[in-house]
């Protein structure tokens, strides 16, 4: 305690002693649970991506204060990426998931084509200093910040060094003290009247809080200047100073030697304080600032290699995907297949459970019909549900009906069903198994079309469709044409609850079927021995002129290679967008002197033809096109 008041890093008020803080101790200070700054400025708006984006500021704080370096950050709700971005700016790895294919499309773009300075980090020798950070190429070592000395009570208190210094000083200020104080008892009680006036002047003119703590020890000699009603340990009654009350300045109404022997005494402490503080600053700890990295300057860095994942297949079914085929006379299948009982299996839920989730899909679906490309709409002229009856048919549809284009009558209403609907699991993927069964029973029904709605699919299912884009072979020389349909995440009952509002049957855009990548596998022109793909748009099927309708591939926002499939894990190899707006931004903040680093390489991120690759060990390519209306899909083609 002696050596923190010897060091004037104290004061009190009323009884209470407190620490007293100076601002070139450390002039930084907590931040509360209020935060303004995060509002500033908001969006310019061609920042924003997502009508609900959370702004990086709000991320970012929270990412700081509660993770390091090579932490792993998890956001469930990914919306635009703001988390993930913000991870990538920060070097930690993360997660984030959500039920959107927009929001999920938005945000893979948005960290594909986005620009972070590089930060150097810690551990030396490891890596980067071809870049020029000189530390290791792993963030998990920790950033360089900038820091600032920290000054503590504690570091005070224990400062030993503080003690010479305060002994050298102190005889020293005694004197001086001794000196003012003379010449302050040569005061004459007129001067004093004087000086009591200006304070009431000012006090009137200002107002009581104009007046300062200066102002009050130039003007209020002592004993006047102490307040008659604190309980002190010192003499109230003493006529002159003590250390703590003497002016910081002079007042020109003052005697020549008083002014003179109070600068005096403040010269003789200021040079006393210059060294306790000297000394107090060279014993601080370092405190880091965690939002201020150390930059590299001239780099550019990129976000790291990911992942984008569907919900994992429940199986592996490439292989079955590949080799079957669905011409002549269908399979005699005793069976066939009980959506239920797969339900059941992946997610083990009652039957009852089963019966609640097929009988709310197909109240939706009876409802909304489905939608195809350009907004094209069929309606049921008659929808049957099949899953609650024991028929051979209900073990592999969950209904059945007539269709029509919106708007359009039934030509032959008593006509036999020929359209028949499959649901895919609660949660989990259509499986390639799945889309085979239905479509062996849609040939033994004898049915048009078959619809098979999941909520999501795996790339084998997809792959099926895009082998059979002219429907598959059926009974007496007919077509069976097989639609894969999107369910809206929203409608399915695991997420009632979790919605502010659910959506309503009848609201449309619930069952969007999805069309297929058209793409060419071939040896690669530009490299012998090599492969490339190219990818020609998207084929949606238009159910009112039968037709398969292409989409350019200059209309696709972005498509990506998996050079290997292996069957479940779509991993992203190549990148590709036709859409040149996205890679605009990263290619001109990666210009040299000369113009783009690589300008030919930028070119061919925006085309349509891969870059020559060699055959996997998988011996299996994927192409994944975001279509336009934001579906991923998935063509799969064996080398
Ligand atoms: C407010 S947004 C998140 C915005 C995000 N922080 C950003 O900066 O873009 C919420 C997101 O959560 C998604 N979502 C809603 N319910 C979900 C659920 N049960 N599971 C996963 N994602 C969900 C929505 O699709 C939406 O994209």
């Amino acid at each position: 305690m002696r050596r923190v008041q010897a060091a004037e890093r104290l004061q009190w008020k009323g009884e209470v002693i407190l620490f007293r803080r100076y601002r070139d101790d450390f002039w930084l200070s907590d931040l509360s649970t209020l935060w303004t700054d995060t509002q500033s400025g908001g969006f310019r708006q061609s920042d924003k991506l997502y009508v609900v984006q959370t702004p990086a500021k709000v991320i970012e704080r929270c990412m700081l204060m509660t993770t390091d370096p090579g932490d792993l950050v998890f956001d469930p709700t990914c919306g635009s990426g703001t988390t993930a971005y913000v991870a990538e700016q920060w070097g930690r790895r993360w997660i984030t998931t959500d039920t959107s294919r927009v929001a999920v499309a938005i945000a893979r773009q948005r960290l594909l084509t986005a620009k972070f300075e590089q930060y150097k980090t810690k551990a030396p020798g490891t890596g980067h200093q071809a870049l020029g950070g000189g530390g290791s190429a792993n963030p998990g070592a920790g950033f360089n910040y900038k820091t600032v000395p920290h000054v503590t009570l504690k570091s005070i208190a224990q400062n030993v060094a503080l003690d010479p210094i305060v002994a050298k000083h102190e005889p020293k200020l005694d004197a001086a003290l001794k000196t003012a104080n003379a010449e302050l008892a040569k005061v004459k009680p007129e001067l004093r009247t004087k000086l009591a006036v200006k304070l009431a002047a000012k006090e009137k003119a200002e107002g009581k809080r104009a007046v300062t703590d200066a102002d009050r020890r130039r003007w209020v000699l002592p004993p006047e200047n102490r307040d008659k009603s604190a309980k002190l340990t010192v003499d109230a009654k003493f006529s002159g100073w003590y250390h703590w009350e003497v002016p910081f300045d002079t007042d020109p109404d003052w005697p020549k030697a008083l002014a003179e022997a109070v600068t005096a005494y403040r010269a003789a402490w200021r040079a006393k304080m210059d060294e306790v503080n000297a000394c107090i600053a060279a014993s601080a700890e370092q405190e880091e600032l965690v939002d201020q990295p150390e930059v590299v300057r001239g780099i550019t860095r990129v976000s790291g290699p990911f992942t984008v994942e569907a919900v994992q297949p429940p199986e592996m079914s490439l292989g079955d995907a590949m080799d079957i085929g669905f011409e002549g006379e269908p399979d005699a299948l005793e069976t066939g297949f009980s959506a239920p009982r797969e339900v059941s299996r992946v997610n083990e839920l009652e039957v009852h459970n089963v019966a609640a989730y097929l009988d709310q899909m197909f109240r939706f679906i009876k409802a909304d019909g489905v939608r195809f490309l350009n907004n094209r709409q069929m309606a049921w002229s008659r929808l049957e549900p099949l899953f609650e009856q024991g028929s051979a048919r209900g073990a592999s549809f969950h209904a059945e009906g007539r269709w029509t284009p919106v708007g359009e009558k039934d030509s032959d209403p008593d006509a036999g069903c020929n359209v028949g609907v499959v649901f895919g699991p609660q949660y989990g993927p259509v499986t390639a198994k799945m889309v085979e069964e239905s479509i062996r029973a849609g040939n033994r029904a004898g049915y048009d079309a078959v619809v098979v709605a999941g909520f999501s699919f795996d790339g084998a299912a997809t792959g099926i469709i895009s082998e059979n884009e002219e429907g598959v072979p059926g009974k007496g020389g007919r077509m069976l044409r097989v639609h894969l349909a999107h369910i809206r995440p929203d409608i399915n009952p695991g997420m009632n609850g979790l919605l502010k509002e659910s959506p309503k049957p009848g609201a449309g855009q619930l069952f969007t079927v999805f069309g297929q990548p058209r793409i060419t596998l071939r040896k690669s022109k530009a490299e012998e021995g090599l492969l490339e793909v190219e990818m020609e748009g998207v084929d949606v099927y238009d159910p009112v002129r039968d037709k398969h309708e292409p989409t350019d591939a200059s209309k696709v926002a972005a498509w990506f290679l998996d050079s290997d499939y292996d069957g479940r894990t779509f991993c992203i190899t190549q990148a590709f967008f036709p859409d040149r707006g996205a890679w605009e931004k990263l290619a001109k903040a990666l210009n040299g002197k000369d113009g783009p680093i690589d300008a030919e390489r930028f070119e061919a991120f925006s085309g349509t033809v891969s870059l020559p690759f060699p055959a996997g060990k998988n011996k299996c390519v994927a192409v994944k096109v975001i279509d336009p209306r934001g579906n991923e899909v998935m063509a799969v083609e064996r080398v």
